[in-house]
């Protein structure tokens, strides 16, 4: 399973590139949002194309980064996308463009704009990470529309069940993957998606099926045990944000044994360093 940071966040993709866990970035307008808030209350001022070309380069050859269009109708993201890979690719050859696979916002909409614009960035050879993926109907048809990835947003499918289950829960609370019961001792789920993880094992599962190549991010992880969860299932690519990536490593036994370690180091043995 490959790590990409789910950041725009130069400062925290340089930390993951160093512990040399990561290689990629998922990023969104909510996260470069985020960014340049954090930059600017640092008395920071970059230009964005000078900030997206240092998350390429960070980032590097052979490495992922995804940027996302703003547009919602397809002639605007794929005029969109061409304009973002052909200002970023160049810098390490690593960009891939977001689309959502729908762009409406509510049903009386065009559903078909995300697809539509997959389609023709596919045909012009411009890699695409399909977003906002919330069942696997959706993933099989950004699939065929040709999308290289595809990104199940699994946090947001457990907020989706809580809240129709109506219950009270923070952004950091685990859904259970097996499903919860409500009052009257039945399973709820989401039309048969049981969990934000059970979303990817869904896409897993018929990808598989029918060998599409498509690769998929695990996105919109909040906790390390989605993040093992979905590594269990053998998912492509878990895209993580920095404080889970931090969560990830500690362990009170772990400090514990370093501690322990420590005091054990007799001076015969802590010799041979001199
Ligand atoms: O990768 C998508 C992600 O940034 C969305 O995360 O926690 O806002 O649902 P979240």
């Amino acid at each position: 399973m490959e790590i990409f940071v789910d950041s725009a966040d130069l400062e925290e993709i340089k930390k993951a590139k160093e512990y040399g866990i990561c290689s990629g970035v998922t990023t969104n307008p909510s996260l470069i949002k985020q960014a340049v808030i954090r930059m600017k209350g640092d008395g920071k001022n970059v230009s964005m194309e000078d900030y997206i070309n240092m998350i390429c380069k960070t980032i590097g050859k052979n490495g992922s980064v995804s940027l996302e269009v703003i547009s919602l109708d397809a002639k605007g993201m794929v005029k969109e996308a061409g304009h973002l890979y052909e200002k970023f690719n160049p810098v390490a050859d690593n960009v891939a463009i977001k689309i959502p696979v729908s762009t409406s916002r509510h049903e009386k909409e065009d559903h078909y704009e995300g697809l539509k614009a997959i389609s023709v960035l596919d045909e012009k050879g411009i890699p695409v990470n399909a977003t906002l993926i919330m069942t696997p109907e959706q993933a099989l048809l950004a699939a065929k529309s040709g999308a290289k990835y595809v990104s199940p947003f699994a946090g947001r499918i457990d907020d989706w069940i809580r809240k129709n289950l109506g219950m009270k829960f923070g952004k950091s609370d685990y859904f259970p993957a097996e499903g919860t019961k409500n009052d009257k001792g039945e399973i709820v789920h989401d039309e048969g998606v049981v969990s934000g993880v059970d979303l990817v094992r869904k896409i897993l599962e018929v990808f598989g099926k029918y060998g599409i190549q498509t690769k998929v991010i695990a996105a919109s992880l909040r906790n390390y045990r989605q993040v093992r969860e979905v590594a269990e299932l053998g998912v492509h690519i878990a895209t993580i944000p920095f404080n889970v990536i931090e969560e990830m490593i500690k362990h009170p036994k772990t400090f514990e044994g370093v501690v322990k370690f420590s005091e054990d180091v007799i001076p015969e043995y802590s010799g041979l360093f001199k």
